[in-house]
C-alpha cells in the first residue's frame, strides 16, 4: 500500500464529474487500499478518488471517532463504487470540512438522511443508509465523485471570501 498525494482545491480534477468503474480489476483494487491508507494517514473520515488524482466513480469512508453511536463507529471502512443516492430526508445544518480544502470549515445544509446504492470491493451490490455524520459523509463523497466540493454551497459572497483567502495561502505556498 502507498500514501497517494491529495489534491487540493484549484486542481481541475476536483471539478471534474467521475466516470463509472466497468470492472474490478487489479489496479482497481490497490487503488481502493491506497486510498484507504490516504485516508488514515491524512486523517480523514472518507475519500473520494478524483482527490488523489483517479476521475473513477469509488469512495471510502470510515467513521471512527469515540464521539460516534456503535452502528455508526464501523470497524471496517465502507467502499462505495459507483454509488448514487436513492433516497434522502430532513434538512440538517452543519459545520464541514474536507481535505482537498485543509484548514477551512464552512457550515452547510444537507439531508439529515440518506440512502446510497452502490457496489462494494468485491462487486457485490450494497445499500447503506445514513444519518448524522455518515449521512453527511456519504453526501460529501458523492458530491466528489459529481464534481462539487463543499464550498460550491456557498453564497456568492462567502465563497468569494473563502477563495480570496485560498489565493492568497496559495502565494504564501501554505496550500
Ligand atoms: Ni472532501
Amino acid at each position: 500500500m502507498s500514501i497517494l498525494r491529495i489534491y487540493k482545491y484549484g486542481e481541475p480534477i476536483l471539478k471534474r464529474k467521475s466516470m463509472p468503474v466497468e470492472e474490478i480489476t487489479p489496479k482497481i483494487r490497490k487503488l481502493i487500499s491506497d486510498m484507504i491508507e490516504t485516508m488514515y494517514n491524512a486523517p480523514g473520515v472518507g475519500l473520494a478518488a478524483c482527490q488523489v488524482g483517479v476521475p473513477l466513480k469509488i469512495c471510502v469512508i470510515h467513521l471512527r471517532s469515540e464521539r460516534l453511536e456503535g452502528s455508526q463507529a464501523a470497524s471496517k471502512p465502507f467502499v462505495l463504487i459507483n454509488p448514487k443516492i436513492t433516497g434522502r430526508s430532513g434538512k440538517i445544518e452543519e459545520e464541514e470540512g474536507c481535505l482537498s480544502l485543509p484548514g477551512i470549515t464552512v457550515k452547510i445544509k444537507r439531508s439529515r438522511k440518506v440512502k446510497v446504492q452502490a457496489i462494494d470491493d468485491k462487486g457485490m451490490p450494497i445499500i447503506i443508509e445514513g444519518e448524522g455524520l455518515l449521512g453527511r459523509a456519504l453526501q460529501h463523497e458523492i458530491d466528489h465523485i459529481e464534481g462539487k466540493v463543499l464550498i460550491d454551497y456557498l453564497p456568492w459572497l462567502k465563497r468569494r471570501k473563502v477563495e480570496r483567502e485560498i489565493k492568497e495561502r496559495r502565494k504564501q505556498e501554505n496550500w
